[in-house]
């Protein structure tokens, strides 16, 4: 592949903990993210969103708005119906997060939809002025939960071309016929992701060209939509993401408002900012839809599974094909001859869905994981005992073997760690004081995902390195990564590095989610790096060289030199200076296997192509353990330990790979005992962080993240997963099963509250 053979050899900087390059500036206060962008002649926008779930709007009172001073236009349908064009979602090949036209017409299709955009000269001054916007409506009926009957059901192959239910054997025949048997309905509810960065965009003309500055993790998306959106040439627009704060999978592509920002902008002559309220971010952008699992388990009385079944359902909007597919993962996860699966989308009258931190894997193993914990305790089996009894080293629906499958040396590592001898076979036995004392634990897997990058890897006369790629650092540590591996492959210091990212205008890459950042972008730099250290090795190696003579094999950049096994040695510098034009850069194009030419061409064209790559199975894995308090008197919860033990390849960064782990893992808590969107009445009801309960450092007084050593060498050249994802999997299982065990009464509706514990 043209990568690095010792890409590992000598490694001084990859593998050890490294503060990230960024951090300082972040928490001084220097960073500037998107939503900082401050341009001469900057007026503001604030919006006006439905307070009807469907209809149509009948009309518009908008003297009191006009009258606010400083108050510059207000735009509705009227202005601007038929002035964008339609794209599709960028799961179904476009690049919105929601293929739904903003004031696009009269048409109300949910609660919180934009109805009009207000321009101002102060932000404030937008905000009074929408508040005084008067829009009466015509309402008809709607259906806006799984329960209302105009909700339609469809199976999620009528969404998803590619969509096939997994299903081994005979399911249902062995069910009936098993000596065991658990059977549960288990459900998720909706939750938003509530970044501290609102979405926001800021838009400004210089002639026919539009700049955007859009917190976003797919600017190619974005420029290439807002391209067909407005009849532009992709080329005329160039979009910034700076540092993003926040997004977990929010901030998806194309988001419906910044059309509206770019239009105003060019009707006023002036740049335009957006910052949406809170409130309004729960309606304009995407969430995680609730979801609903029957799940039949069957088992020999050894514990050996014989039946699963599992029949899932998950919200979706009216008009997009957004769905997660989660049985891909519950159907391979243990040793089962005879699966069956279901999964169906069930159309609603909401904004439309999207993927929030591991879309599928953290409400589907929600499920699995506590039917797993139902039939330990039905079989009296310890639930981890009850796992191994059913590992695998194979797919038992393909039979592709996994490229690695340490599971369970996850749960060995997490199991020691966490202490699990202490737990008691019973539940409801261990008792701290006033406090009933309990310990769960669950699986948490996660496909890996690889997407094809392209990016630009420079030597400057002086020996520095730069790195761009139009990818985006949401927060993950990316910067820093792409700044160490640089560092190492070019042997030059850290600082020698500038790393430059989230501008149009750099070489494209895709989008920044399915834990595929790091795979993907250090596959590419390596092609990069690999590309330069030829060309500086061989012109060292010239009959005039520097180095003439030497082996090169045996010649490899360290310190700013490049060294020869004789002892001889040249400044980067140097020979830098001996290349060729133009030979001082290079221009990597990584496609990964199951890639074709055809992948690249849809990053460049702002499209989604994340392959899972490979003949193998590959997953990142990992054991969740939870302790759990719950009250005998109260019925308060709390959760004074969590630990989890995780196996995802090559680990490049173990300072920020625990951030990322750890931080999935307080999530999980908010998950299992706190986050809830309330729906009632077609609208979200507690729309902001005072009413939408988040985890916070209190909550989680003591969160472990152990790394299991994972030298998967089938996954990928560099033996990369990614885990941006892997550390809030499982936690709700976890969670749930240590309440049960505290307890001894099962909980399969999250969150978990107090009045459910009582
Ligand atoms: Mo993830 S929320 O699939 O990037």
């Amino acid at each position: 592949m043209g990568l690095p053979a010792d890409a590992f050899a000598h490694p001084s900087l990859l593998g050890q903990p490294h503060i990230r390059v960024e951090g300082a500036a972040k928490v001084t206060g220097a960073a500037l993210y998107s939503s900082d962008v401050h341009l001469p002649g900057l007026v503001h926008a604030a919006l006006v969103t439905s307070t009807i779930p469907r209809g149509r709007i009948t009309g518009f009172a908008l003297d009191a708005a006009h009258a606010v001073p400083g108050a510059l236009r207000i735009f509705t349908h009227r202005d601007f119906a038929g002035a964008i064009r339609p794209v599709k979602h960028l799961m179904a090949g476009g690049y919105a997060n929601s293929s739904h036209l903003p004031l696009g017409s009269d048409a109300v299709a949910y609660h919180g939809q934009i109805v009009a955009l207000v321009v101002a000269q102060t932000p404030e001054a937008a905000a009074e002025a929408a508040g005084r916007v008067g829009v009466t409506y015509a309402p008809t009926p709607f259906s806006a939960t799984f329960e209302a009957p105009g909700a339609e059901t469809v199976p999620l192959a009528e969404l998803k071309d590619k969509h096939a239910d997994p299903r081994s054997g005979d399911a249902d025949g062995a069910l009936a016929s098993a000596a065991v048997r658990i059977a549960a309905r288990y459900e998720t509810p909706v939750q938003h992701h509530n970044p501290m960065e609102l979405f926001t965009t800021t838009c400004a003309w210089d002639g026919p060209r539009l700049t955007v500055h859009e917190p976003t993790r797919y600017i190619g998306a974005v420029r290439h939509g807002l391209a067909a959106q407005l009849g532009l040439d992709p080329a005329a627009i160039r979009v910034f993401a700076g540092l993003i704060g926040g997004h977990f999978g929010s901030k998806f592509a194309l988001s419906q408002h910044t059309a509206l920002v770019a239009l105003a902008a060019r009707h006023l002559g002036r740049p335009v900012s957006l910052v949406p309220t809170r409130r309004q971010c729960f309606t304009i952008a995407n969430y995680r839809p609730e979801t609903r699992h029957d799940i039949r388990l069957g088992a020999d009385r050894d514990g050996r599974f014989t039946a699963l079944i599992h029949e899932a359902a998950m919200a979706t909007s009216r008009f997009d094909p957004f769905a997660m597919e989660g049985t891909d993962v519950t159907a391979s996860l243990y040793a089962c001859p005879n699966v069956r699966t279901a999964e169906r989308a069930v159309r609603v009258d909401r904004n439309t869905p999207g993927p929030m931190r591991a879309p599928p894997e953290v409400p589907y193993l929600f499920a699995l994981e506590s039917a797993i914990d139902e039939m330990a305790v039905a079989l009296g089996l310890d639930p981890i005992a009850l796992r191994r009894r059913n590992d695998t080293m194979a797919d038992p629906i393909s039979g592709k073997p996994f490229s690695s499958r340490p599971l369970m040396r996850c749960f060995d590592a997490g199991a020691q760690a966490f202490g699990w001898t202490r737990r008691t076979s019973e539940p409801g036995t261990l008792r701290d004081g006033p406090w009933r004392v309990g310990l769960g634990c669950a699986a948490s897997v996660r496909p890996v995902k690889i997407s094809p990058a392209t990016m630009r890897v420079a030597l400057a006369p002086d020996g520095g390195v730069r790195v761009e790629t139009a990818h985006h650092e949401i927060g993950n540590g990316i910067t820093t990564l792409l700044a160490l591996a640089a560092a190492e492959w070019l042997g030059v210091p850290v600082a020698a590095v500038t790393v430059r990212l989230g501008d149009t205008a750099l070489p494209p890459a895709g989008v920044s989610g399915g834990s595929s950042t790091t795979t993907s972008l250090l596959h590419t730099l390596a092609l990069g790096c690999e590309t330069l250290r030829t060309r500086l090795i061989r012109c060292c190696l010239e009959p005039d060289g520097p180095l003439a003579g030497a082996a090169p094999a045996a010649l490899r950049p360290e310190a700013g030199m490049i060294r020869a096994v004789d002892g001889r040695a040249v400044p980067l510098a140097a020979a830098v200076a001996r290349l060729r034009p133009g030979e001082a850069e290079t221009l990597a194009e990584f496609v990964p296997v199951g890639g074709g030419p055809e992948s690249l061409a849809a990053i460049r064209d702002g499209r989604m192509a994340l392959a899972s790559g490979g003949a193998a199975l590959s997953w990142s894995f990992g054991a969740q353990f939870a302790e759990v308090h719950v009250h005998a008197q109260t019925g308060e919860i709390r959760v004074p330990r969590l630990l989890g033990a995780f196996a995802a390849g090559r680990i490049l960064n173990p300072l920020t790979a625990r951030s990322q782990l750890t931080g999935g893992m307080i999530w999980g808590l908010g998950s299992a005992l706190l986050e809830e969107t309330l729906l009632d009445g077609g609208s979200y009801r507690n729309p902001d962080l005072a009413e939408y309960l988040v985890a916070t450092a209190a909550d989680a007084p003591r969160v472990e993240a152990l790394i299991v050593d994972d030298p998967d060498t089938g996954v990928n050249a560099l033996g990369l997963k990614g885990l941006g994802e892997l550390g809030i999997i499982g936690v709700n299982a976890a969670v749930a099963n240590a309440v049960f065990h505290a307890t001894g009464r099962r909980h399969r509706r999250l969150p978990i509250r107090i009045e459910d514990v009582l």
